[in-house]
């Protein structure tokens, strides 16, 4: 059976690549994983390559040199940074993934995963349970990107045969690699002020509830689509995975249960109104139903997680 061999993941040193790249490097082996990204940060003897998405040329180059099969494209503005620098969120989000799209349609790679988010949903989606096959219409940029990524990888699917996967994550919680200017920010923020400071200032107001993920879920699920038989899967760019929902006061509440002196005060901004226009839950049923998947953290686990992890880290 075909399978992946020569992977590269670009945007390697973000949240989710910094975590993606040592576990495809476990899985498939060290130099058969190539980490690409602007930063400028080598990695002793593991092969790392600097790269712009947006340097369709070079992008094919790299490929070329490793002779690439799959590639995990992870580079992207994201829903912040987007709002604040919309022309960027779209040169590197469409343009990128273009490049990366057409990369694979000339040299037939094997296959590529293109994450999209749920900030493709907008205010008109149904906020409760939002439905695998429903209202798109993002108000940010960087959710309008990521919809035009769902429907150009699904366009290369059909079109030229290419094999293009993707989830759209919920915020995702980790602690190895801050976030890197999304929406969901706050939820990983508050466990470092938690720990150092005892108080946090949330950005979000209580009762504001998303969709959230703990990092091994969202490597968990990042591998089982792609290790999934092609065959079993109706759907192929646009999976609603979900993890946990949780609001700003309960994640604090459950903060407070395991540090008691910790308090919390609400100074929400500009990214109110895009939290505003995601939803609180996701309905999973399709990837449940096609690839198997189940989360394996809700919030209390993910907390005591998050707090020994990062324990350890801080030095505490
Ligand atoms: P991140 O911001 O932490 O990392 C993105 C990386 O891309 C950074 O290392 C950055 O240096 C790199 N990058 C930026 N511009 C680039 C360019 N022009 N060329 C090459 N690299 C560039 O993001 P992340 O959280 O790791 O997200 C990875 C993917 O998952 C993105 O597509 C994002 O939209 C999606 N996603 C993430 C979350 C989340 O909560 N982390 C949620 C939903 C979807
Ligand atoms: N965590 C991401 C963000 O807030 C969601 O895609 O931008």
């Amino acid at each position: 059976m075909e399978s992946m061999k020569k992977i590269l993941v670009t945007g390697a040193k973000g949240q989710i690549g910094s975590e993606l790249v040592p576990l495809l490097r476990k899985k498939y082996g060290h130099e058969n994983v190539i980490a690409t990204d602007i930063k400028d940060e080598e990695e002793g003897d593991a092969p790392y390559e600097i790269l712009d998405v947006r340097d369709g040329k070079k992008l094919a180059g790299v490929v070329d040199r490793y002779g690439i099969d799959t590639i995990f494209h992870m580079a992207a503005i994201l829903s912040a940074t987007g709002e604040k620098n919309p022309q960027l969120a779209w040169d590197v989000n469409v343009g990128g993934l273009y490049n990366v799209l057409e990369v694979g349609r000339e040299k037939s790679l094997f296959r590529i995963f293109i994450p999209s988010s749920i900030a493709a949903f907008g205010p008109e989606t149904p906020k409760v349970n939002t439905p695998q096959d429903t209202v798109l219409k993002p108000r940010t940029m960087y959710g309008i990107t990521k919809v035009i990524g769902e429907r150009l990888g699904e366009y290369y699917f059909w079109k030229y045969n290419l094999d293009v996967r993707g989830v759209r994550y919920p915020g995702i919680i980790s602690s190895k690699t801050l976030p890197g200017g999304g929406t969901t920010d706050y939820a990983v923020e508050i466990f470092y002020e938690a720990l150092r400071k005892k108080r946090y200032t949330s950005f979000l107001k209580p009762q504001t509830r998303l969709p959230m993920m703990y990092m091994p879920d969202c490597l968990k699920a990042t591998l089982m689509l792609m290790e999934a038989p092609l065959e079993n899967l109706k759907h192929h760019t646009d999976f609603n995975v979900a993890g946990m929902s949780f609001s700003v006061e309960e994640l604090a509440l459950e903060i407070k249960k395991r540090i008691p002196e910790f308090e919390i005060d609400y100074e929400p901004d500009y990214r109110q109104a895009i939290a505003d226009s995601w939803p609180e839950s996701i309905d999973d049923s399709a990837a449940r139903q096609e690839w198997g998947w189940s989360p394996d953290y809700d919030l209390p686990s993910m907390v005591d997680d998050m707090l020994e992890k990062l324990r350890i880290k801080l030095g505490l």
